[in-house]
């Protein structure tokens, strides 16, 4: 298997190109990624980088890994990449709501036309599968459980971002007969995430340099926290399903509030003999849902996938991987 990640150097792609090094069967990873988030340091960790490409430079090689520093915005350069590879998983994303709000042609340059430029591609080179990173925000402040087919009602730019691309990976496969896949992550946690500036990675990096700990808006705020590893695994298992096309939401289906997750962070510090600085509660912030859970069920039907991790698994593990 040849298979091309763009926005691999980032969090989820870091955490999934380490995975499939582990399946003998992956031949060849191709990352593409500007290195506007994060860079190669997370996969140095883990494989042996010795050259970074440019669009200009690139040269195939033997190497397992390749990595080229590009933007997703060039059509011609993804036509070229594209070539000769088996899939795309697209994750390269300006992922903040926040910035998404304040730079709103900018969250639609890198999400709508940059996803557009990679799934044209994958259909122009007759790619096995296109797998596309969305988001729960496709369906901004509605009542959870998300289910698949939920009404959508974004109420940031990104989730206006990611509804767009998700829309047009169902009428390839409708019109085109290609293969896509869409997988809405819920609020993902882990290592290699140390750029990232969602609540766990913040307040575990607080906790580290003793900061104060902020909640915007309200501890009884919900999320559905999953760790990164199950992540990984869900895609790969996506990979070799055979439907046409299929949405899958990617969480735990349990429902946990700011104050519970900071409630088991505290349990975890305690054991470990770390001390939790000051807590205090902020605005909250504009585009933010109040609660957010997803359902699991069709996932866990259709492709016999379900998250192995539990939450104080999970944060035990990204406490560890933060204070080594
Ligand atoms: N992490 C989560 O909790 C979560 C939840 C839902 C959806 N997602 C989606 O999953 C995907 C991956 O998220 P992540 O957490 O790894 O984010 P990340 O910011 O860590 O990774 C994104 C990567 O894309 C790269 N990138 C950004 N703009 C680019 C461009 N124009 N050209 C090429 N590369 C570019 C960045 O440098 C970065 O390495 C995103 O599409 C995100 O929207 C993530």
């Amino acid at each position: 298997m040849r298979i091309l990640i763009t926005g691999g150097c980032g969090f989820v792609g870091s955490n999934l190109t380490k995975s499939l090094l582990n399946i003998s069967t992956v031949k060849k990873i191709i990352i593409v990624d500007d290195f506007s988030q994060s860079n190669a340091k997370y996969i140095k960790r883990f494989h042996p980088i010795k050259r970074i490409y440019t669009k200009n430079n690139y040269v195939k090689s033997k190497n397992r890994v390749e990595i080229i520093r590009a933007s997703v915005d060039d059509f011609d350069f993804a036509k070229k990449i594209t070539k000769n590879v088996d899939y795309v998983i697209h994750l390269a994303a300006e992922s903040g709501v926040d910035k998404s709000i304040s730079q709103p042609h900018k969250s639609f340059q890198i999400n709508v036309n940059g996803a557009m430029n990679y799934l044209e591609s994958a259909r122009i080179n007759k790619i096995k599968r296109f797998i596309f990173a969305s988001s729960g925000a496709v369906f901004g402040d509605s009542k959870p459980p998300m289910k698949e087919n939920n009404v959508k009602n974004p109420i940031s730019p990104y989730g206006s971002s990611k509804l767009s691309i998700e829309s047009f990976c169902e009428t390839y496969s409708k019109v085109f007969n290609m293969k896509t896949t869409i997988l809405r992550f819920s609020n993902a946690y882990g290592p290699f995430s140390d750029h990232k500036e969602s609540i766990i990675a913040k307040f575990v990096k607080n906790i580290r340099d003793n900061r104060m700990l902020k909640i915007n808006g309200s501890a009884y705020i919900t999320r559905d926290y999953i760790f990164i590893e199950d992540i990984c695994c869900a895609v790969i298992k996506c990979l070799h399903t055979k439907k046409l096309c299929n949405t899958y939401h990617v969480g735990t289906g349990k429902e946990t509030s700011i104050k519970d997750l900071i409630e088991k962070i505290k349990q975890i510090c305690h054991k470990k003999g770390i001390q939790i600085p000051k807590i205090v509660v902020a605005k909250k912030r504009l585009g933010d849902m109040t609660k957010n859970y997803t359902s699991i069920s069709k996932i866990k039907k259709e492709i016999n996938w379900k998250p192995e991790f539990t939450l104080t698994h999970g944060l035990s593990e990204t406490i560890n991987y933060f204070f080594k």
